[in-house]
């Protein structure tokens, strides 16, 4: 058991298998082009499949697959066929944009992946266009229904409210994911990455967001699903289900986080929020020995002393504010959100 500065495990990983997205969410990723990592750089199948059995063989039971936009990663059924097939993996998900799902999710079931959380923020068609600046709705929402149709049980939608855009969106979004049977997930907007101009001000806290919800369709809170999972739980009353709101703003849970992130370039981060990762790649291409790389895995996990979100709300509630602005952050295409 791999264990950090304040006692949390190292218990899931979230690979981002590119950097690169055929979107461009305002809140994620506005601006047209980015340094994008080489190709050469980028781990190949193999390389995080091993990577994948070290971080499991020390503790990790939860993997999930993001970027950027996972989809648009070729074959990516025979990374997840070779992840799937892990000793000691208990749960393999991804989470998607939904543009392409309609032709992968199919290949993706065959594969062996268990779960998917698909990104969707509105039912409004020029709404939709306005948030993500690319695609369009119609391609999402059948993807939704191909994944269904695919077997896929307890399919997540997530939604980023932000002040001003999508606030009117959460009902109809509840009502669509009661309707089909998919579980709604609302994310406070945070202050990922460098380049969405984040304002606390354009954040819609938890409280809002349930209030909103609770006018309508009643809810009874159910807690966290496990006692690290960044989303709580909230039942309908009359039976129709579930919806969840991660609030890493508002009730940020820094204290029980067990996530580590692999960048597409090999890179270890051990925050959502952190400057800079921990190259593995290097090593791994060197041609080390799995215990080598093990061992400095457990070196970067032992020191991680991350807290960002805690300090942010400190910070938040001080005289002085957060300004988001001064602190630097990779950007979450390229250490996946
Ligand atoms: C970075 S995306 C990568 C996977 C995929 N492209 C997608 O959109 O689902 C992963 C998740 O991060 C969320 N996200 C991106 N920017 C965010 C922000 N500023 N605040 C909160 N969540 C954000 C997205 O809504 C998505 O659910
Ligand atoms: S949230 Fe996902 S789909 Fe949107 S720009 Fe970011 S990576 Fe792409």
């Amino acid at each position: 058991m791999t264990r950090d500065r304040n006692s949390r495990l190292l218990k899931d990983l979230r690979i981002s298998v590119t950097d690169r997205c055929n979107f461009r969410c305002t809140y994620c990723m506005p601006d047209d082009e980015y340094v994008w990592i080489a190709r050469r750089e980028i781990l190949s199948f193999e390389e995080i499949s091993r990577l994948a059995r070290l971080f499991v063989a020390l503790g990790v039971d939860k993997i999930r697959l993001t970027g950027g936009e996972p989809l648009l990663r070729r074959d990516l059924d025979k990374l997840i066929a070779q992840l799937a097939a892990i000793e000691g993996l208990q749960d393999l998900c991804l989470t998607t944009n939904g543009s392409l799902l309609a032709e992968k999710a199919e290949a993706l079931a065959a594969a062996g992946l268990k779960r998917l959380n698909v990104s969707l923020d509105t039912l409004d068609a020029e709404k939709f266009a306005r948030i993500r600046q690319r695609g369009d709705l119609r391609a999402v929402v059948d993807g939704l229904l191909a994944a269904k149709a695919a077997g896929f049980q307890r399919i997540k939608l997530n939604a980023v409210i932000e002040r001003g855009v999508n606030e009117a969106d959460i009902l109809p979004l509840v009502e669509f994911a009661r309707e089909h049977g998919f579980t709604m997930r609302f994310i406070e907007y945070m202050d990922v990455g460098n380049a969405n101009h984040w304002l606390s001000e354009k954040m819609v806290s938890k409280r809002e967001i349930i209030e909103t919800i609770n006018g309508r369709y009643p809810l009874r809170e159910v807690g966290r699903d496990q006692s690290s999972a960044p989303a709580v739980d909230y039942e309908f009353t009359d039976g129709s289900g579930e919806v969840g709101v991660i609030a890493s703003v508002t009730e940020p849970f820094c204290g029980s986080c067990t996530r580590g992130r692999l960048t597409a370039d090999g890179k270890l981060v051990t925050c959502l929020f952190s400057a800079y990762g921990h190259d593995l790649k290097a090593l791994l291409r060197s041609g080390a020995t799995d215990d080598e790389i093990s061992q400095l895995i457990i070196g970067v996990w032992s020191r991680r002393d991350d807290r960002y979100s805690d300090e942010r709300l400190e910070a938040m509630q001080s005289p002085s504010g957060y300004q988001a602005k001064e602190h630097r952050k990779l950007e979450m295409i390229t250490l996946g959100g």
